[in-house]
């Protein structure tokens, strides 16, 4: 069996601030072969790199990412509530990596100025907040790049993943050939195990309920599905899911995943 891939899960954000380009920069050095990133549509529709719904937790803003404009969230500090977030000269004010706000677009500059193969795992968050607009402008920025239609030597890969089963068939209609992960916290009852809807072939459970379902792998794997497992952190954990055989491992730590996997 092929080993998983390893997927930085914001980032490298155990040891840096999420969803800074200094955490992806990281996990790149790290060798990890895929970046997760979500994204959220801001006031005047652009999409940004956030998790959280509000600014509270990972800036120095407050109130809803969706009621600013991009100009106004360029102005927060992303950085600075993490441990991990260093200057660039010591004492200095800290580094504009570790603390400025990602777009989207200033992610995909990144991962194509990086020189080597990269998967990027793009969660859209809320789809229902914003009607179809985040599915509509995400699949215009990545046609715009050149990712939305995807190759097999394309260095850089793009899977779109949502919990909602609506954002998924939006994306499927908009880019029939772009990957799409169904992301599961739990399982739905209308959920058939051989046949994940609107044609995606990877089921992303959580790793809480892979630990409560030690079949649901080995189920969605023999009905020809790949699996990639979220938010996989301890050693006990990652133990299970290589266990269990999946396909990815989406980690705040891909170096530790890396390192157990021996490469
Ligand atoms: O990779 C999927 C995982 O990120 C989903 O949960 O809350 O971390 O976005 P969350
Ligand atoms: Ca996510």
């Amino acid at each position: 069996m092929a080993a998983p891939l390893v997927f930085a899960h914001r980032g490298s954000s155990y040891d840096l601030p999420e969803h800074t380009l200094a955490a992806y920069l990281r996990a790149l050095d790290e060798g990890a072969d895929g970046l997760e990133c979500d994204v959220r549509l801001t006031r005047d529709g652009h999409l940004v790199c956030v998790h959280d719904r509000r600014l509270d937790r990972t800036s120095n803003g407050h109130g809803l990412v969706s009621a600013r404009t991009l100009a106004e969230l360029d102005t927060l500090d992303f950085g600075s509530w993490h441990p991990g977030a260093v200057a660039a000269d010591g004492d200095g004010p800290l580094d504009e990596s570790h603390t400025r706000l990602l777009t989207l677009e200033r992610l995909l500059d990144a991962v194509l100025a990086a020189g080597r193969p990269v998967r990027l795992l793009i969660e859209t968050k809320h789809p229902s907040r914003y009607g179809r607009d985040v599915e509509r402008r995400l699949v215009a920025l990545l046609r715009r790049y050149g990712l939305a239609e995807p190759g097999p030597d394309d260095p850089v890969r793009v899977t779109v993943m949502s919990f909602s089963p609506l954002a998924v068939r939006r994306i499927r209609e908009l880019a029939p050939t772009l990957p799409t992960v169904l992301l599961l916290e739990v399982l739905p009852r209308w959920l058939r195990l051989g046949r994940l809807p609107f044609g995606t072939r990877i089921a992303g459970p959580g790793i809480a309920l892979v630990r409560a379902r030690p079949q649901l792998v080995p189920a969605l794997r023999a009905a020809g599905n790949q699996v990639y497992v979220w938010t996989v952190n301890e050693p006990e954990d990652l133990e299970l899911v290589l266990a269990a055989g999946v396909d990815g491992v989406i980690t705040d730590r891909p170096a530790r995943a890396l390192d157990r996997l021996a490469r």
